[in-house]
């Protein structure tokens, strides 16, 4: 028997579709979109042990070219740490890293408060919106074009073929289309700062040398289109999901206005308990396994369930009550191991800085619809809903 991770039952409520999931099994076998098969690991320990075993590889994949763009616009989009393994994984992390340092994401600082203040100036006096669109979804694409030096006069273009590639649903069907464009628009950008460089990721990602050693053309693209996917789509729900909760029982977000001193760990339990990234990206076993006592063979796609893992009573006490104030076991919403969340800080910082403008900006903030309206969008990867509309947009 398989589970769908992608009808309708699991789009009204994938928490209750995980909770049955994690006690009836600790591996379960599911079907993805476009039919393939894969095991998915379910509680905590399992997934932590998985997310560090050896054996569970990402290269034996080589991501199949599934939109049927050109190979070498696949090539460009594909060669960057997140689907390596060492030791081009640890070459890759290292050189990026080099460049994308705390400091550089501390001085970024003041420009997500403006761009923050910009989106919530636009929202005042709409009355209603869709929290989604006008805020969660804009902000993360504004912040990665400033971290890598996107031109103010290309951000239209960069923002309309980045939200093309990283939009849900029937939009994904424009896609192909909209990589080409980014694809050209990145290989630009990239011989524009290599004559001009500038005080930006990509600038510095181009003057990165180690022993010798530096990126090549299509892992420079690759870590754009990477930054771009990961640093987006997560972090739009890590706002919107977070939002969600808070409104849904009113009184955290009248607490939260109260007592700031929470935000730090109400971000946290936002990450825990609606984790963005809901599983990790695929695995390939390179031998038999045993996970939590179920025989899995070798060369099994392997995904571990992070939002599961995330709600496990057996490492989170009550774990279905989201306490703004929880401490204790660290979640998994950032991964854990050589592919650890590089943009978690950065993540971290948008959040903070998002979350302190609504709650500042609008205290009168409401959901404006009834829960039973709510769909979370299908599919495996991403935890996140489709709208948020909300009310108390007044000036
Ligand atoms: C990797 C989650 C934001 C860049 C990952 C992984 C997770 C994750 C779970 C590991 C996936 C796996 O092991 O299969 C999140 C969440 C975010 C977020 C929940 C926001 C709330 C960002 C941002 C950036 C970023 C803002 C950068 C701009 C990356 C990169 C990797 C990664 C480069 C690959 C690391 C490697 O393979 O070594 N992220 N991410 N992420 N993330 Fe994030």
């Amino acid at each position: 028997m398989t589970t769908t991770l992608y009808g309708p039952v699991f789009r009204a409520d994938p928490h209750a579709v995980y909770r049955t999931m994690r006690e009836e099994a600790p591996v379960h076998r599911v079907e993805l979109a476009g039919g393939v098969e894969a095991w998915l690991i379910t509680r905590y320990d399992d997934a932590k042990a998985a997310l560090t075993d050896p054996r569970l590889v990402k290269g034996v994949l080589h991501p199949p070219n599934r939109m049927g763009i050109p190979a070498d616009v696949h090539s460009a989009i594909t060669h960057h740490m997140l689907s390596a393994d060492p030791p081009d994984h640890t070459r890759l992390r290292r050189l990026v890293s080099a460049t994308f340092t705390p400091r550089r994401i501390d001085a970024l600082r003041p420009r997500i408060t403006e761009l923050t203040g910009e989106l919530l100036d636009a929202m005042h006096g709409l009355g209603e919106a869709d929290l989604i669109e006008t805020f969660a979804f804009p902000l993360p694409i504004a912040v990665i074009s400033e971290l890598l030096g996107v031109p103010v006069e290309d951000r239209d273009s960069f923002r309309d073929w980045s939200n093309l590639v990283t939009s849900p649903g029937e939009r994904r069907a424009e896609s192909p289309r909209a990589v080409l464009a980014l694809h050209g628009y990145v290989q630009e950008l990239i011989a524009r700062k290599r004559k001009a460089p500038g005080d930006d990721l990509l600038s510095g990602m181009l003057a990165v040398r180690d022993d010798g050693d530096r990126l090549t053309e299509d892992e420079l693209a690759s870590t754009v289109f990477l930054l771009l996917i990961a640093g987006h789509e997560t972090t739009v729900n890590l706002i919107a999901n977070g939002a969600y909760r808070l409104l849904e029982t009113r009184e955290r977000w009248v607490e939260l206005r109260a007592r700031r001193e929470l935000l730090p760990s109400a971000i946290e339990e936002f990450l825990r308990f609606d984790s963005p990234v809901q599983t990790s990206t695929h695995r390939v076993s390179t031998a038999p396994l045993t996970i939590g006592g179920v025989d899995v063979p070798a060369g099994a796609t392997v995904l571990i369930s992070l939002l599961s893992a995330n709600m496990d009573g057996a490492r989170y006490p009550d774990p279905e009550h989201l306490r703004l104030s929880r401490t204790g076991t660290p979640h998994l919403a950032f991964g854990h191991g050589i592919h650890y969340c590089l943009g978690a800080p950065l993540a971290r910082l948008e959040a903070q800085i998002a979350f302190t403008g609504l709650l500042d900006r609008f205290p009168e903030l409401r959901m404006a619809f009834s829960p039973a309206e709510l769909t979370w969008r299908p599919g495996a990867l991403i935890h996140g809903l489709e709208a948020l509309p909300v009310s108390g947009l007044a000036p």
